[in-house]
């Protein structure tokens, strides 16, 4: 489970998350919705100790992570948590198959035949075997979001973060994304937090939805709940009204 409590985060006098409460239970789908710029990415950052926190703490399976080193973010962490990146992320330089390798060189330290077997089976589980041997400029804009899922899954992390892994995506790509998720998370049992501004894809692979507003989580509710909200600001948001 990660637990998220009371993070404060500015940047000089800006402030970003300014008391964030948030609880990623196992085995879940946890999506947070929330304007631009509000610090959703900050957030998943400040989860995985790539960028530090001003206050509060981050417990992920009981481990308070405030205050942790590159080494011991890498050590406790980062092997079992994989981030997705907003754009992906791959190393242009490198086929995505040659990615992959190098992701698990360095985080999972593997012999070339396990690394073999997971590149293989990872790029099949994202419906992808044919590109390995691809550079990441010559993908689409969804094969290079499936590349990103790809090595992140090749890691066999007990979390995934996702940031906005269908922005940007035709609504059918968007759908064998959230599918992919959805699978993942059922077969595999891959708790996720994803943010995420796909309304429709939230509401049908997610257990729960939490929305980040002026620094704050305002409101946590099932998934299946969230057009019979009492809160506005949430219930504009959703529904694409302006405040
Ligand atoms: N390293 C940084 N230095 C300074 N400001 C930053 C840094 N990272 C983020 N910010 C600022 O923090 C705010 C939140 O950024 P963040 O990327 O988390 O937004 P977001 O909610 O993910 O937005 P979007 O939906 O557009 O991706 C923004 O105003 C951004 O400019
Ligand atoms: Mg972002």
């Amino acid at each position: 489970m990660i637990k998220i409590n009371n993070i404060y985060k500015s940047f000089g006098n800006f402030k970003v998350l300014q008391g964030v409460n948030l609880n990623v239970e196992e085995n879940k789908i946890l999506s947070v919705v929330g304007k631009s710029g509000t610090g959703k990415s900050v957030l998943l950052k400040s989860i995985l100790g790539l960028i530090t926190y001003d206050k509060g703490n981050i417990e992920i399976d009981g481990i308070n992570t405030n205050g942790f080193s590159e080494a011991e973010f890498n050590k406790y962490i980062r092997h079992k948590m994989t981030l997705v990146f907003q754009n992906g992320a791959l190393w242009d330089s490198m086929t995505v198959g040659a990615n992959i390798d190098l992701a698990l060189q360095i985080q999972k330290h593997l012999d070339v035949t396990e690394r073999e077997k997971r590149i293989k089976e990872s790029l099949e589980a994202v419906g992808l075997i044919n590109i390995r041997n691809v550079y990441p400029n010559e993908l689409s804009g969804g094969m290079l979001k499936r590349a990103a899922i790809a090595r992140a899954i090749a890691m066999k992390p007990k979390y995934l973060l996702y940031d906005e892994p269908t922005t940007g995506l035709d609504p059918i790509l968007s759908n064998i994304i959230n599918n992919l998720i959805k699978k993942l998370n059922v077969e595999m049992g891959i708790t996720s937090l994803i943010i995420s501004h796909d309304i429709k894809g939230v509401e049908s692979i997610s257990d729960d939805v939490a929305m980040l507003y002026e620094g704050k989580i305002i409101l946590t509710c099932k998934a299946k709940e969230m057009w019979e909200q009492n809160n506005q600001i949430f219930n504009n948001f959703i529904r694409g009204k302006i405040t």
